[in-house]
């Protein structure tokens, strides 16, 4: 059995997962920075279809996602051939993409928003899509609360619905038409961690997953602060920053996007620790020639028998991309696997593991070690 696939966002991330994915189904290279790889799932990598593939920057709209991993990536990752038939058509905007340096224009800017949903339900229904990956621009968004606020603001067009809302409000209405369909939320827009969002899914017969995929440093932070919790050691203040040079990075130079990120990064250390030890955690800059391999740094105080003061430094030059590429082949398949075992709204087991903001709204953020434990519990379990 295939699961299809519909990626919103024709970036980076994008780019290195569907060129993964057809390099692993070439036998070009293994799994790895992919956990469950080795674990036996009803769905193996090789079932991953990409159906289609939505953006609103309009160099890239209309082009095939070849072409448009070609100018991304082409230079340093190989791209196969096999990229050229998936079609890169219009997404909705809502202005996520306004402030970037290129012309972006969405669906509902031509036919209105609800003709722009229609449109995709449509071509979701003609391509069989199972499955929704949302890696779109970090855009600054809130939670609605409530099914109904949720459909109210789509209702009335308001000016506080994202890209990401109306783009999992189109799902649900997929999904209700359909018996069912998942979507994954790998950017910070609060989905998964929305009331509003979890209980829509629940009335329509859907799935998210979310919200904002834990890759690079923030889970490392997190296992080491589990490391200090069990030796009982006191956290005295934790450094945590990135410099990058792609453009998610650029988008992360607006104060309201970095905000969003900050938000999903820092409830780790209280969560963890049990107390709010002084932290600064988030993406802090942008320096294009850094390109998609970031500059991380990471400082870490505490005191351990006898008022001793020791200190653990981390300094590294991490693939952005690629590592959110990779636990999104095991997110398709559990969004669709949890589709299967009947789960509608979320599943705090894979977010904990996969996500830096892991829904339901109130969730705690564990250490990955920790969440991993859970995961296999939860996919040996059957339900
Ligand atoms: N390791 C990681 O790289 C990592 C980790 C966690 C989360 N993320 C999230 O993944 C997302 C994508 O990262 P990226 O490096 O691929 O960024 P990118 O800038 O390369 O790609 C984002 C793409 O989304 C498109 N876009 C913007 N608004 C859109 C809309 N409304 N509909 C459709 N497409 C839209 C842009 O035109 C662009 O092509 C970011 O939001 C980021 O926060 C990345």
């Amino acid at each position: 059995m295939k699961i299809r696939l519909a990626i919103l966002g024709q970036g980076l991330v994008a780019s290195h997962f569907e060129a993964g994915l057809e390099r692993l189904k070439d036998g070009d290279m293994k799994p790895y920075g992919v956990p469950l790889a080795n674990f036996p799932l009803p769905y193996r990598p090789e079932d991953l279809e990409i159906a289609v593939s939505y953006d609103v920057d309009n160099s890239k709209v209309g082009r095939s996602a070849y072409d448009v991993a070609m100018d991304l990536m082409g230079k340093e990752f190989p791209v196969p051939r096999g990229l050229k038939d998936i079609e890169v058509r219009r997404g909705i905007h809502m202005g996520s993409a306004r402030g970037m340096p290129y012309s972006a224009t969405g669906l509902e800017e031509s036919r209105g928003l609800d003709a722009a949903v229609g449109a995709l339900v449509d071509d979701w229904r003609s391509l069989g899509v199972d499955v929704v990956i949302n890696v779109i621009t970090t855009e600054s968004g809130s939670a609605f609360g409530s099914a109904d606020k949720l459909k109210e603001a789509v209702r009335s067009h308001a000016p506080n619905l994202t890209a990401s809302h109306v783009y999992a409000y189109a799902l649900a209405e997929y999904a209700s038409a359909r018996g069912g369909a998942s979507f994954v939320n790998s950017i910070p827009t609060p989905l998964a961690n929305d009331e509003g969002v979890i209980g829509l899914y629940r009335e329509k017969g859907a799935v998210v997953l979310g919200d904002d995929g834990a890759t690079g440093a923030t889970p490392l932070t997190a296992d080491i602060l589990e490391h200090m919790a069990e030796r009982n050691r006191k956290v005295e203040f934790v450094v945590q920053f990135n410099i990058g040079g792609n453009t998610d990075f650029l988008a992360l130079t607006d104060p309201g996007r970095n905000s969003m990120k900050e938000l999903t990064k820092s409830s780790i250390v209280d969560d963890i620790l049990g107390y709010d030890a002084p932290h600064y955690i988030r993406p802090t800059g942008y320096l294009e020639p850094l390109g998609d391999r970031k500059f991380v740094a990471m400082h870490l105080s505490y005191l351990s028998f006898n008022n001793a003061l020791d200190d653990v430094y981390v300094l590294a030059r991490i693939n952005d991309s690629p590592a959110l590429a990779g636990i999104l082949v095991d997110l398709a398949r559990l969004a669709k696997i949890s589709l299967d075992r009947g789960v509608r709204g979320t599943v705090y087991q894979v977010n904990a593991f996969y996500m830096k903001r892991p829904g339901p709204l109130g969730s705690q953020s564990i250490s990955k070690i920790i969440a991993f434990e859970g995961l296999k519990k939860w996919l040996g379990s059957g339900s």
